[in-house]
């Protein structure tokens, strides 16, 4: 990791855990209540999308899910509570998962979520042990994406799906045009690769794009508005130099989502079945799929 992704990941931590640490009844949680509904929410999820996210992982009976950068637990406890699918909320700090946890009722479940903190491209957990893997709105938050997608094919069961809401830079964009974009300083964290390309490069098969743009504006709009609407008491809060800070880079997102510049979408892909190789008889050197025992190996095929 070089020094400035090592510095842009703890700046990453740091916010969010300080919008995981207010109480239920602070002024974040009460605005995150009017936009999305649900207190702790960080993203851009709405109910309706809880549905859409949940019938793209095509889950089996009995399945089990890995939510990444879970933060306080949207949308995976709605997903949860839906599919009474095993559960397991991750993200890179502990506030958030741990704040999960106490959800109303989420003790009771008959499959309560499991919690570990832990990166999104460093998942500790054995390969093919879930059946899907989803997030919400990190993707593009993580500087290592392309490891965070070939994390999530290890710890799939072969078939099984990845499902995910990401905010990205239009695919349409001529490629410096994508670039310049992607280097600016609100939006350094998006890359200017297609997701379906990086999805494709970690070995993703089947894969599938839902645009959700307008209902991204939609959010990103309510959020602007609703910060406007709490000023008085926002500026004492967080001080005026923060919420300007914070108000103009919602600002700029909502121009840069007009101007045709950021999309978001919902992307599915699934973990391919291994394919068994035709034993030809002959002297060339086999050519099939590398061996697939779920360890990371570079993706390309020698033939
Ligand atoms: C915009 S928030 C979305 C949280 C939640 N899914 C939601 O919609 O409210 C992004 C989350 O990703 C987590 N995160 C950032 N980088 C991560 C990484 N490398 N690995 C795992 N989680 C990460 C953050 O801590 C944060 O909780």
């Amino acid at each position: 990791m070089t020094a400035h992704a090592d510095q842009s990941a703890l700046e990453t931590m740091a916010k969010f855990r300080e919008c995981y640490s207010t109480g239920t009844e602070s002024i974040e949680s009460r605005i995150e209540r009017e936009v999305i509904g649900f207190p702790g929410a960080t993203g851009y999820t709405t109910f309706e999308q809880v549905g859409d996210l949940t019938n793209a992982l095509r889950l089996p009976r009995r399945a089990r899910i890995l939510d990444v950068g879970s933060g306080a637990g949207w949308p995976a406890l709605p997903v949860a509570s839906a599919t009474a699918a095993h559960t397991v909320l991750t993200d890179l700090v502990s506030e958030g998962v741990t704040r999960a946890l106490r959800c109303p009722g989420c003790a009771d479940w008959r499959t309560a979520p499991a919690v570990a903190v832990a990166s999104g491209a460093a998942l500790p957990f054995k390969a093919r042990s879930f059946d899907a893997v989803t997030h919400a709105d990190v993707l593009c938050c993580v500087g290592s994406k392309l490891r965070m997608l070939t994390a999530s094919r290890r710890v799939l069961k072969p078939g099984g799906r990845t499902a995910f809401f990401t905010i990205h830079v239009a695919p349409a964009l001529s490629p410096s045009a994508r670039r310049d974009f992607a280097r600016s300083r609100s939006f350094h964290a998006y890359s200017p690769s297609p997701v379906t390309d990086l999805l494709a490069t970690a070995g993703f098969a089947d894969i599938e794009e839902r645009d959700v743009t307008p209902a991204y504006l939609h959010t990103a709009c309510a959020w602007y508005e609703a910060w406007t609407r709490h000023e008085t008491e926002a500026r004492a809060l967080l001080g005026s130099v923060k919420f300007d800070e914070q108000q103009a880079y919602r600002l700029e997102s909502i121009r840069g989502i007009e101007g045709g510049f950021l999309k978001r979408s919902l992307f599915s892909a699934m973990r391919p079945h291994p394919r068994i190789p035709f034993a030809i008889p002959s002297t060339d050197p086999p050519c099939g799929d590398p061996p697939d025992d779920g360890a990371d190996r570079p993706l390309q095929s020698a033939c």
